[in-house]
């Protein structure tokens, strides 16, 4: 097998690819570069520059690197940004999907496995969240994540490959410093950068029925995601008959977001208390995956625990931040 990783110069793309490719796997990775870095891949990567949006390239990497498999990344991620601008996020991550599958199908593809996000399942009231449980995403972002599953599966089913959507939770973490996530849209950095500033982490919302007031997220380490990937191509690769998966990715266990603060508080040796905001529209009080499923058709769990995620995303983010040191 060949596998093409799109996004995979991402945060969570280049996971994927090096942890794929350090188990044999051969691999490719397509990326635009809009928020991704070239330099989290090794030269040995092949790293083919441009936009799922563009057919010609698309049939040419997959005619030219004999591709078998996608591993489909790429995409627009934040959802603020996509409440504001919905067009783009239609764009690119609805339509530049349908162009790649038009490349998939028509080059012959066999496989094809679609990043997916908790963000499909909206506001659920679930204890824990079954892959069954109905769908209502709240926001353009989640809608095409939701798209992107019916249109995969169907394209799949029509044109004969087998295909899986892994539903991600909280990501976090980083396997080396130099991979972690730039960004500061998730709760882990978002905290980092708080008291980097010098400002107290915010909590938004005390007030849930949760035990201690805040919501409660399940976490997941980005290199246990990464695993995640291979135990799945690995298991479409072994079915000959076309079939469809759809997974949570998730440890199954909840975190509030006031424990999680004292830990980042702990590793970071940050002495500011954390401040109670309002809470924020759309967020649910809790949301934690119910990750049997995945265990019992494939054998895979998580391994690793949130302290590594805060300790090894600190390490990536004082790389990035020295300043940060001594905070
Ligand atoms: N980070 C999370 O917590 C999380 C949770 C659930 C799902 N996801 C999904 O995981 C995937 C990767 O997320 P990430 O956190 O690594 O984000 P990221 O922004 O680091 O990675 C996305 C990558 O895709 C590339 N890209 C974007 N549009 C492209 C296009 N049109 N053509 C080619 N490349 C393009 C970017 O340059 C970047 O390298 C996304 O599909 C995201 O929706 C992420």
């Amino acid at each position: 097998m060949t596998w093409l990783i799109t996004g995979g110069a991402g945060y969570i793309g280049a996971h994927v690819a090096l942890t794929m490719a350090a188990a044999g796997e051969r691999v490719v990775v397509l990326d635009d570069v809009s928020s991704g870095i070239p330099h989290r891949l090794p030269a040995d990567i092949a790293l083919v520059r441009g936009s799922v949006l563009d057919r010609e390239l698309l049939d040419r990497t997959l005619a030219e690197h004999g591709v078998t498999g996608v591993v489909h990344l790429a995409a627009r991620k934040q959802v603020g940004e996509s409440v504001e601008k919905p067009l783009l996020y239609y764009r690119e991550n609805v339509y530049g999907l349908t162009v790649l599958l038009e490349a998939v199908a028509a080059a012959g593809v066999r496989r094809f496995l679609f990043s997916s996000s908790a963000a499909v399942y909206g506001v659920p009231e679930a204890e824990l969240i079954p892959e069954d449980t109905p769908c209502a995403p709240i926001n353009p972002y989640g809608e095409t994540k939701l798209a992107g599953e019916w249109l995969v599966r169907a394209a799949g089913r029509a044109h004969g490959f087998s295909t899986a959507s892994l539903r991600y939770f909280n990501v976090a973490g980083a396997a080396r410093p130099e991979l972690a996530d730039t960004g500061v849209f998730n709760i882990v950095p978002m905290f980092f950068d708080r008291i980097t500033r010098g400002e107290a982490p915010r909590i938004f919302g005390a007030d849930y029925p949760t035990p201690d007031g805040t919501c409660v997220r399940d976490y997941i380490h980005v290199a246990d995601l990464a695993d995640a990937h291979l135990s799945v191509a690995r298991a479409l690769t072994a079915r000959d008959e076309q079939t469809d998966l759809t997974f949570n990715i998730g440890r199954g266990e909840g975190v509030s977001v006031r424990e999680l603060a004292e830990l980042v508080g702990e590793i970071t040796g940050s002495a500011l208390a954390p401040v109670i905001e309002p809470r924020r529209p759309g967020d649910a009080a809790k949301a934690v995956a119910s990750s049997d499923l995945i265990a019992k058709e494939l054998g895979w769990t998580a391994v690793r625990s949130v302290r590594e995620m805060v300790a090894s995303a600190w390490e990536g983010w004082l790389l990035r931040h020295p300043e940060a040191a001594g905070s």
